[in-house]
């Protein structure tokens, strides 16, 4: 067990009283903190050996979940770390060999000249992460459904799994098929009995964007208390990984319906972005609690995965973007301005009082690092470009989306990780 916080900081008060330098640098911390609020005390609770941050463990901790077979080691924040570069063990697979990689992704075939995005490795400050073990994967999910629930991030990452464990299933065991609908994608390797699959839902309750194929959709609008509708795809699921965020993002407030799409006088009302996100996570968290049995399933929640089209965030010029980034931003505190604090709290407070123990997949710092990893102009285009767009590529570099292999399979070992050893 980690020592609450308030044990810790008496502990920091009683070497204050041993020396008076220590005491100034106390004072200093309250000062910036009130000056900065919890970000500056997270970066804090890095540097500290014993950090009581109750943020980091939203998950509650009753008996055994799932699936595990150890236990992380203890104290040891997998999401806080660096990148190192490792050459001889990245990347996990190759683009060429993948083909369930879409057009989107692949960046080497459509001409990407540098491949460094892909030769890091995620080191986490206080401990190795478990090396991601195909065939343990693939044996744990005999017999078993496992799936990804959420938007184009989320399908990324349902891509990279896939990328990771399909070499060891022979090519007539294996198969990939689409809905006509594109809702749903299922992988099934027959000998294993297994599928794994990919169900679209940007916002995880029903939405006028839930067309998989047609959803460019300006004036967003999210149907309240309206999560079987999606929800009655993801019963009988034993590994449900959620991610939504993306799409909530389309100014300070959000359109929520009451009724039904169907009426026509419809009841539209707007709130704030945060209230309509607690409103969903809230909706997620019933849904899980009342259909997932906490002692046979796991249930994961990918947090924000952060973009890059501003580079004045990091120091670069007013226009620039992840256009040409072939370097990872250094600054350990670096927060893109995309990537609401105010929804990280949001996630956080509904998850503390979750009663079915969800594990969040705390992937925004160690993603805001990656200028370097966005497919940028290197994927299949859905239009024709125009010759103003052609000569000028960082108006149509895509800074959302990530090169595979690439960032997302880090994910998918965090989630290995959490998986068997929580
Ligand atoms: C996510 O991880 C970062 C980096 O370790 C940390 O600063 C932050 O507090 C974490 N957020 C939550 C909600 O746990
Ligand atoms: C991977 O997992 C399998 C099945 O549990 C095990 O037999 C094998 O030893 C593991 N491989 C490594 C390199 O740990
Ligand atoms: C295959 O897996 C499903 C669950 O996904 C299970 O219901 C079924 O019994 C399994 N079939 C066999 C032959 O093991
Ligand atoms: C797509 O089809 C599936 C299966 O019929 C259905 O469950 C799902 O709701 C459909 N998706 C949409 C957006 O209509
Ligand atoms: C890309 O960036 C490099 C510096 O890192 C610069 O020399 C080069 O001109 C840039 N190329 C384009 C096409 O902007």
């Amino acid at each position: 067990m980690k020592p609450p916080l308030s044990s810790s900081s008496s502990a920091v008060l009683r070497k204050a009283r041993l020396s008076p330098y220590v005491f100034t640098l106390l004072a200093f911390i309250v000062f910036v903190s009130i000056l900065y609020g919890e970000d500056f005390m997270c970066s804090l609770g890095q540097l500290e050996p014993t950090p009581g941050r109750a943020m980091s463990k939203p998950v509650k901790r009753r008996g055994k979940l799932a699936f595990a077979i150890g236990k992380g080691e203890e104290g040891c924040d997998i999401f806080s770390g660096r990148w190192v570069r490792d050459e001889l063990t990245r990347p996990l697979y190759e683009e060429s060999e993948c083909p369930y990689i879409q057009p989107q992704l692949t960046c080497q075939e459509h001409g990407r000249p540098d491949k460094d995005y892909q030769k890091w490795r995620w080191q986490p400050h206080g401990c190795d992460l478990p090396s991601f073990n195909a065939t343990l994967m693939l044996e744990t999910l005999r017999g078993k459904r496992m799936m990804f629930v959420g938007d184009s991030l989320n399908r990324g990452q349902y891509i990279s799994m896939i990328c990771l464990l399909h070499k060891l299933i022979p090519d007539d065991q294996k198969s990939m098929k689409t809905h006509k609908n594109g809702s749903l994608t299922i992988f099934k390797a027959r000998d294993y009995n297994t599928s794994i699959e990919f169900y679209w839902a940007p916002f995880l309750l029903e939405s006028n964007a839930d067309n998989a194929i047609v959803h460019r959709i300006s004036d967003r609008v999210v149907r309240k208390g309206s999560i079987n509708k999606h929800g009655k795809n993801w019963k009988g699921v034993d590994i449900l990984v959620f991610n939504t965020y993306l799409w909530w993002m389309t100014g300070l407030e959000m359109k929520v319906l009451k009724g039904s799409f169907e009426e026509e006088n419809k009841e539209i009302i707007e709130v704030s972005t945060e209230e309509a996100y607690g409103m969903g996570m809230r909706s997620m968290l019933r849904w899980v609690r009342k259909n997932m049995d906490r002692k046979k399933t796991r249930v994961f929640f990918t947090s924000m995965s952060p973009t890059h089209a501003k580079g004045i965030d990091w120091g670069g010029e007013q226009g620039e973007n992840c256009y040409n980034q072939t370097t990872m931003i250094e600054d350990p505190n670096y927060w893109g301005s995309d990537s609401r604090k105010s929804i990280m709290k949001v996630i956080g407070e509904v998850f503390s009082k979750s009663k079915y123990p969800i594990t969040f997949l705390n992937i925004t710092q160690l993603s805001n690092y990656r200028k370097d990893a966005h497919t940028s102009i290197y994927k299949k285009q859905w239009n024709p470009l125009t010759p103003e767009q052609l000569a000028n590529p960082i108006s149509y570099a895509d800074c959302t989306h990530w090169c595979l292999p690439g960032l997302q399979d880090t994910w998918n070992e965090l989630l290995f990780a959490k998986l068997f050893y929580p």
